[in-house]
């Protein structure tokens, strides 16, 4: 088996200042590094995906930032994906980016059998858990993704962390390493 790190890229469904999700991953990505993988933040805005449009499509084909998603998936042994919650379900700058990434002839094709993570965060009690699952059921069903079985919602996320950055609660911090162990186990396993 090789021993070099795992390659670990983290994402967030939100890029707002301040963003809760990115306060999550960022979290996640400490324990990541604690645990000795190489990881590597995605940011969905830098992209620049337009809203997906099937003219726009026809028109320009896919935009770049699905080959780079695309890139970034195909480089990383596993991944972390952080939701916010609206109306239930997760963030449109999820949801379009991957949409784009399966309008790529390849896109599903770097997707498919890669050990993903979610968790999910929200000021609200429960968490973002309702997007999650919602997510899981995308990127199992559209992109055959390897979603792991543990995941995490963080309630009330906006009095979840402490000054360093971690989840302040000791039983969410371990829950949160829980997760990031089972993501890079099941990535070492595969590669
Ligand atoms: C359009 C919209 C819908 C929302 N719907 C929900 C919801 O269904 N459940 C929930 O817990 N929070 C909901 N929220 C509140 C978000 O959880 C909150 O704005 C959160 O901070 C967004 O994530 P972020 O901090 O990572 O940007 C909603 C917010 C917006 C803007």
């Amino acid at each position: 088996m090789s021993s070099a790190p795992l390659k670990l890229l983290l994402i967030a469904g939100s890029a707002r200042h301040g963003a809760l999700s990115v306060r999550l991953r960022d979290a996640a990505r400490r324990v990541a590094d604690g645990a000795g993988a190489a990881t590597e933040v995605l940011d969905l805005r830098a992209l620049g995906l337009p809203l997906y449009d099937g003219d726009l499509e026809v028109a320009q084909g896919v935009p770049a930032g699905a080959t780079a998603l695309r890139d970034a998936i195909a480089a990383h042994d596993a991944l972390f994906i952080v939701t916010p919650e609206y109306n239930g379900f997760p963030t449109p700058l999820v949801i379009n980016a991957f949409d784009w990434l399966s309008r790529l002839k390849d896109g599903t094709a770097v997707s498919a059998g890669k050990p993903v993570a979610l968790l999910s965060s929200s000021p609200g009690m429960l968490g973002g858990l309702r997007a999650m699952n919602f997510l899981r059921q995308y990127l199992q069903m559209a992109f055959q993704m390897l979603v792991l079985p543990p995941q995490q919602a963080v309630g009330r996320a906006n009095e979840a962390f402490a000054a360093d950055g971690a989840l302040a609660d000791p039983k969410a911090a371990a829950t949160l390493d829980g997760v990031v162990h089972a993501v890079l186990k099941e990535a070492a396993l595969r590669r």
